[in-house]
């Protein structure tokens, strides 16, 4: 086709030969497949190892397609596509029949996302259809927010990498649930639950506990570096450190620009406010990991705007880790 890149028209032949693809999107990279292809799908859930019954979002490439997958289409869903697609927000909705069980895991309703990023906007209408896709790591680790992060995590299992540069907001979308009355954050994300609440002009509640939502973004443990994780204070910051390097540990500290950090720590600085500390939060976690550090002990932001989102990953990373069970509870 003409005028589309030769990197977008091969991602493009893979998806629909049922491969997979390594998705640039503003917030992470994604795993995506055909969401109309259940085989396609089910690869997804074998390559990342995830519970088959855990959702995916689909990806689409603007609002009226998104409607064309669902059953019903809230004022409230209007009014939040007309804001904030293309954008870091996800809305559940009711699924049309279309819908496959493999991409919604059996639940009547569908995640749908029109993402700001031209790679990923150049694919999905060059497509044509939608693209599930969860964030492109195993289940319960960090998402990647560069190509080479996709390539060193997933390698061979993933047919095309499309490289769009380092993820500008560095934390997932912003689930809101339309599905069930009043509208819901099920993840805190890209877009503050503020400036939902500005659109809609109504409170939005953040819902903190996943009873009727298998959502696996929601269990306790998640987003998870393979070092230890602690969140504290600037001012306990000097004492923690002091009793883990006494016990022995390498420590790394994750701090905002103005916390000074003790002697002996390795420290990974945010410059700038809490969309700062999104963009910088999972390739620093990712680098912990790579210099081999037992410990990182993070300063969180103030808990508003995306800083929302990134005390949230951070509480999940520092969650513990118990073995998974059948469901993937627990997994890491
Ligand atoms: O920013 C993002 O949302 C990224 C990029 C690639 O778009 N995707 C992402 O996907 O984070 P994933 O699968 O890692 O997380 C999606 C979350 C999961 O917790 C899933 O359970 C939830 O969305 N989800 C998807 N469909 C849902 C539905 N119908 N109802 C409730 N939760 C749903
Ligand atoms: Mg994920």
């Amino acid at each position: 086709m003409r005028g589309v890149r030769d990197d977008v028209l091969e991602a493009v032949s893979a998806l629909r030969r049922g491969g997979l693809v390594g998705l640039p999107t503003e917030t992470v990279y994604g795993l995506g497949a055909d969401a109309s292809n259940e085989l396609a799908v089910r690869r997804i859930f074998a390559v990342k190892g995830r519970p088959s019954r855990h959702p995916l979002i689909v990806h689409v490439a603007c609002a009226d397609d998104a409607r064309r997958l669902a059953a019903a289409w809230p004022d409230e869903a209007g009014v939040l596509a007309r804001a904030f697609w293309p954008g870091p927000l996800t809305l559940v909705v009711t699924r049309a029949s279309a819908v496959s069980d493999a991409v919604t895991g059996g639940q009547d309703t569908v995640g749908l996302r029109v993402p700001d990023h031209p790679l990923a906007l150049e694919l999905l209408s060059t497509f044509g259809g939608g693209v599930a896709a969860p964030s492109a790591n195993r289940f319960g680790r960090v998402s990647p927010t560069t190509a080479q992060h996709v390539r060193d995590e997933l390698g061979a299992d993933v047919d095309v990498v499309l490289d769009g540069g380092p993820c500008r907001v560095g934390v997932e979308s912003t689930i809101v649930d339309l599905s069930r009355g009043a509208p819901r954050v099920l993840r805190p994300g890209g877009v503050p639950r503020e400036a939902l609440e500005a659109a809609l002009g109504a409170p939005v509640p953040v819902v903190t506990t996943a009873t009727d939502v298998r959502a696996p973004g929601l269990l306790a443990s998640h987003y998870a570096p393979r070092a230890g994780l602690s969140l504290v204070s600037a001012e306990a910051l000097a004492g923690e450190a002091g009793r883990r390097l006494r016990d022995g540990a390498t420590v790394a500290a994750l701090v905002p620009a103005a916390s000074p950090t003790p002697a002996g720590v390795v420290r990974f600085e945010v410059a700038g406010d809490d969309a700062a500390y999104a963009r910088a939060l999972y390739a620093t976690l990712r680098e912990v990991d790579a210099r081999g550090l037992d410990v990182v002990l993070a300063v969180p932001p103030p808990a508003t705007g995306v800083g929302l989102a990134v005390v949230d990953r951070l509480r999940r990373a520092s969650a513990p880790r118990a073995p998974p069970d059948d469901e993937g509870h627990g997994a890491r």
